[in-house]
């Protein structure tokens, strides 16, 4: 499981993250919700060790990040994939180059291996015959497959999902939300999608967590979220995100 305990995160004055708890169970899947700038990709990147806490611990399978070696660190990146804000692919590969990535980077492995893997992994998340594509080749929502394919290559025991709707329209944001559920239903997978999409947040999650100045000030079910009266959590979702 996921354990994050009391996280103090600040850039020079700047305080985003104030003594953030949050617990992700095995096979569950929490959003956390928060306006932009809130803090909630500072919160992922403390997660796979790309920043250091201030002050505060985060556990993933019962080690603590901050404690870790350079080549524990590593271990535990392969069992965490990151879907990016963004999509974070490279123009210049090809589709399965992009998805083989992290095989061909951190692995002894033949290309021809990597490339069955990554068409395995396309195949996943519903894009078939694309392999060979650039990435400029295609739209947004494929895109954002891709993202996901790359981040099942490693076969992760943990997906993290930084706004991965965020930017598609609303038919193809409803197509990600589906395929992150069925992915979450097939792989058992646990996941963390932060988001400021309440639709997708409603959609994909077991738990919703509410991230307001720089803590979690709220931690329930969706039912939980709809019949709160947590005015801050009330006012997000009736905004449908915003403020
Ligand atoms: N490496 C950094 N150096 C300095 N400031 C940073 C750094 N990373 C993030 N910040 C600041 O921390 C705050 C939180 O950023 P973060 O990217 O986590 O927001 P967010 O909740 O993901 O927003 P969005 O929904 O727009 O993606 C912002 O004010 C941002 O400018
Ligand atoms: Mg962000």
């Amino acid at each position: 499981m996921i354990k994050i305990e009391n996280l103090y995160k600040s850039f020079n004055d700047l305080e985003v993250l104030k003594g953030l708890t949050l617990n992700v169970e095995v096979g569950e899947t929490v959003t956390v919700i928060g306006r932009s700038g809130c803090g909630k990709s500072v919160l992922l990147k403390h997660i796979i060790g790309l920043l250091t806490p201030d002050m505060g611990d985060i556990w993933v399978d019962g080690k603590n990040v901050k404690m870790l070696s350079k080549s524990e660190l590593y271990k535990l990146r392969l069992n965490i994939g990151v879907v990016f804000q963004g999509s974070a692919l490279l123009d210049f590969l090809s589709v399965w180059e992009n998805v083989a990535l992290g095989l061909t980077e951190n692995q002894k492995i033949t290309v021809d291996k990597a490339k069955e893997v990554a068409r395995q992994k396309l195949s996943l998340v519903e894009l078939e015959g694309v392999e060979n594509k650039r990435i400029s080749e295609l739209s947004g929502g494929m895109k954002k497959r891709v993202a996901i394919a790359r981040a099942l290559a490693v076969d992760p025991l943990y997906i993290l999902y930084d706004e991965p709707t965020t930017a598609l329209d609303p038919i193809t944001a409803r197509t990600i939300n589906e395929l992150i559920l069925s992915l979450k239903r097939k792989l058992k997978i646990t996941g963390i999608v932060v988001t400021h999409d309440m639709e997708s947040a409603f959609y994909v999650a077991d738990r919703i967590a509410m991230l307001h100045d720089g803590k979690i000030v709220f931690d329930g079910t969706p039912t939980e979220v709809q019949t709160t009266d947590n005015k801050i959590v009330q006012n997000f979702v009736k905004g449908g995100g915003q403020y």
